[in-house]
């Protein structure tokens, strides 16, 4: 029996349970299965795309297309996870009708299940044009990285009363738009508890304190893969970038000195050379460089 796909309606659920919600970021296949097959329910791909893995200083180059070929890969590695796939900059903010257009190539093309897009009071229309149309749609207030222009860099949001009531009244109006959750992205923990307190859709935090229905991370980040920047509020839990580096390293020495590749890695016309133990290996070493 194929394992059963977590909906929206297991998202939300999961909140009404008070169980809190894990969410990633995925960009290709294998990334995708190590997610699923940890449990994930929620995957995210994320416009991120652009900063870790396309090495862009921000997620504005990021097209449609990228998006789609990404959310299709991430797909095709996850039985299990609700993908939820990122609108990059310009493919909803001009009109409702382009967004539907955009929203749903990611459904056909990049099979995603849903959809996320930044913004508060002034996308809300849209989130209702999309919800409309019957696509699922989690919003992204607070730090909203295709803003990052106009907001004048990557810094906590809704610091001031201002700020706060301005982020509240946007979260509150994501909601009645019609999204089925939404990300709050580093504004200060009371505030970020609050508005989860007053919401009822899943608060998916990132840098927002614990007293959020669940967390998304950067998959980079967290395993220390992000390497021109790290966020304070991620937590590396492993560090595979040193581990890649060593072993291209070894890789490459033992191209040097010829101990790769083995006969196990060889082809032979009438079957491997019978050799037993170092001697073997010794031999067999040299007979290669021979
Ligand atoms: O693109 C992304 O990775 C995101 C997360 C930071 C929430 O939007």
């Amino acid at each position: 029996m194929p394992p059963r796909r977590v909906t929206t309606s297991t998202i939300r659920s999961m909140k009404r349970r008070g169980e809190r919600i894990p969410m990633i970021t995925a960009y290709d296949y294998p990334s995708a299965r190590f997610a699923d097959e940890a449990g994930i329910p929620m995957i995210l791909v994320g416009d991120s795309i652009g900063n870790v893995v396309f090495g862009y200083d921000s997620t504005i180059p990021v097209t449609m297309e990228d998006m789609i070929r990404a959310a299709a890969s991430v797909v095709r590695g996850a039985n299990r996870s609700l993908i939820v796939a990122d609108m990059p900059f310009m493919s909803y903010q001009t009109d409702a009708g382009t967004a539907i257009r955009n929203a749903g190539r990611l459904l056909q093309e990049g099979g995603a299940h849903a959809v996320k897009l930044e913004g508060g009071r002034t996308i809300a229309p849209v989130i209702q044009q999309l919800s409309d149309a019957g696509i699922p749609v989690m919003g992204h207030v607070g730090l909203t990285p295709q803003s990052v222009h106009s907001i004048g860099g990557y810094r906590v949001q809704g610091r001031s009363q201002k700020g706060a009531d301005a982020l509240m009244q946007d979260a509150l109006a994501v909601e009645e738009a019609g999204a089925f959750a939404i990300v709050l992205e580093l504004i200060p923990a009371e505030l970020a508890a609050e508005v989860t307190r007053r919401l009822r859709i899943p608060a998916i935090g990132i840098g927002a304190g614990v007293n959020c229905d669940g967390q998304v991370q950067v998959l980079h980040d967290m395993l220390g893969l992000a390497l021109d920047h790290k966020p304070r509020h991620a937590r590396q839990y492993a560090d595979a970038g040193a581990l890649i580096r060593q072993a291209i390293a070894n890789y490459a020495s033992d191209v040097q000195t010829g101990a790769f590749p083995g006969d196990e890695e060889s082809f032979f016309s009438s079957g491997p050379p019978v050799r037993e133990g170092a001697a073997g290996q010794a031999a067999s070493l040299s007979e290669r460089c021979a």
